[in-house]
């Protein structure tokens, strides 16, 4: 292993988190690999937590970011009119919203993807006048204080040092509790105590929380009762939007159009910070600079991002990933579930989970060290970290894919012993 300097333990805070699952000193990076310092190669299946789809320095993107760069261009502008800003607005409208018959209009928020989702708060409240949400156990939306509000896990709830409010969680999609019926419930009953939430915030899969994927038929039943109560319907599309579950956004596969979207990490195309909000025209009621911020213009973010639409149409990343998906799902069930009754699988696109809840949560953690040690980088979610998270690039080379899979078999069959 790459023997790294202390400095970081030195300098850096207590805060960071990633580094100390993944100890090497990284350099370079090439589609699904990622190299340190003394050249060890890592098969990367984490993916910066979903912000790479396209791969790590994809050829096309990168071509896009580098002409720019050659000139003195603009580089942040704020929210000041851009030719970059302008071509990415036009390739979004042209080769993403109208094919798919979806009227949104853009709000650029700051760059990471809690910024948009408090813009999305924010907005929700305004439009109904109403502060109560709902959001969903499991859920993840972010640090800041009101998309921590609607997280779930316990350690990121008590970083917030302050109560965190105006959310009422309600059961994912799952086989215990029929959750429809329950939100249906709780809106009818006039004494349930429980305020008219202003937008029910839903994940169609949730990542962070274990890779949970809400059916179609649930996600149409969520659509009808926000349709039925006047509640706006708001899709967290940051981690599984972008083509990961197989669509550009994560709700075609339900047929459902959302009120607003959230879209950030892979939507730059490059892995540069970038987060928008897309809304409903008539949802567009926020003053000017009412939800502000110094880095809402980063000019390469635009510039890769429509880049990287039209990365994705050129090479019908759709169906790419709906086919690398049978690779995923079949080495799931032949080679690894296998091995053990206790384990289980789910997944969609290019994100999968294999839990280990059955078998102990720490057995994953002991499998994603493993993992590691064998030239693997994957993640951990859900409760307890039980579930092994695979979110490789949705460019990922088939053989590559493989690679990586073998490597959790061998680690599986190694802890297994
Ligand atoms: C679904 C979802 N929402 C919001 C966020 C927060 O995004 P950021 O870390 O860029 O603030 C994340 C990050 O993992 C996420 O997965």
């Amino acid at each position: 292993m790459t023997n790294y300097s202390s400095i970081y333990s030195e300098m850096e805070s207590e805060v960071r988190s990633y580094c100390r699952k993944f100890p090497g000193e990284f350099s370079k990076a090439r589609n699904s690999e990622l190299f340190t310092k003394d050249d060890t190669r890592y098969i990367d299946f984490f993916n910066m937590a979903g912000s790479l789809n396209y791969g790590h320095n994809n050829p096309y993107i990168k071509r896009a970011i580098m002409d720019y760069l050659s000139e003195d261009t603009v580089i942040n502008a704020m929210d000041l009119y851009t030719e970059a800003k302008a071509a990415f607005f036009e390739t979004m409208e042209k080769q993403i919203l109208q094919p798919r018959n979806l009227n949104y209009k853009v709000m650029c928020c700051g760059p990471t993807g809690t910024n948009a989702v408090e813009a999305a708060l924010k907005l929700a409240r305004k439009n109904k006048r109403r502060t109560n949400i709902f959001a969903f156990s499991g859920a993840f939306h972010g640090m800041s204080l009101g998309s921590l509000a609607m997280t779930t896990d316990q350690t990121s709830r008590e970083g917030g040092g302050i109560p965190l409010n105006n959310v009422t969680f309600v059961p994912y999609e799952n086989n215990q509790v029929d959750s429809i019926a329950y939100i249906r419930h709780i809106l009818e009953d006039d004494h349930s105590g429980i305020d008219f939430p202003a937008a029910i915030f839903v994940e169609t899969t949730q990542a962070e929380g274990g890779v949970n994927v809400a059916s179609v038929e649930w996600l149409k039943e969520l659509r009808a009762i926000c349709d039925e109560y006047d509640i706006l319907l708001v899709v967290d599309d940051i981690q599984v939007g972008v083509g990961r579950t197989g669509y550009f956004f994560s709700f075609e596969r339900a047929g459902i159009v959302p009120d607003m979207v959230i879209l950030s990490k892979s939507i730059s195309g490059f892995g540069m910070p970038m987060a928008l909000l897309l809304m409903k025209p008539e949802l567009d009621i926020f003053r000017p600079a009412e939800h502000n911020g110094t880095f809402r213009g980063n000019q390469l973010s635009f510039v890769g991002a429509k880049a990287g639409i039209e990365y994705y149409n050129d090479h019908c990343m759709g169906e790419e990933v709906q086919r690398k998906a049978k690779i995923v799902e079949e080495y799931l069930k032949n080679e690894i579930i296998l091995l053990d009754a206790r384990l289980s699988y789910r997944g969609i696109g290019m994100i999968w989970g294999i839990d280990f809840m059955k078998l102990g949560a720490e057995n994953a953690i002991v499998c994603s060290h493993e993992c590691f040690e064998h030239g693997l980088i994957i993640e951990l979610a859900g409760r307890h970290d039980s579930v092994l998270k695979l979110m490789p690039a949705l460019t990922i080379e088939d053989s590559i894919l493989l690679e990586g899979l073998n490597i959790i078999k061998d680690s599986l069959i190694s802890i297994l012993k």
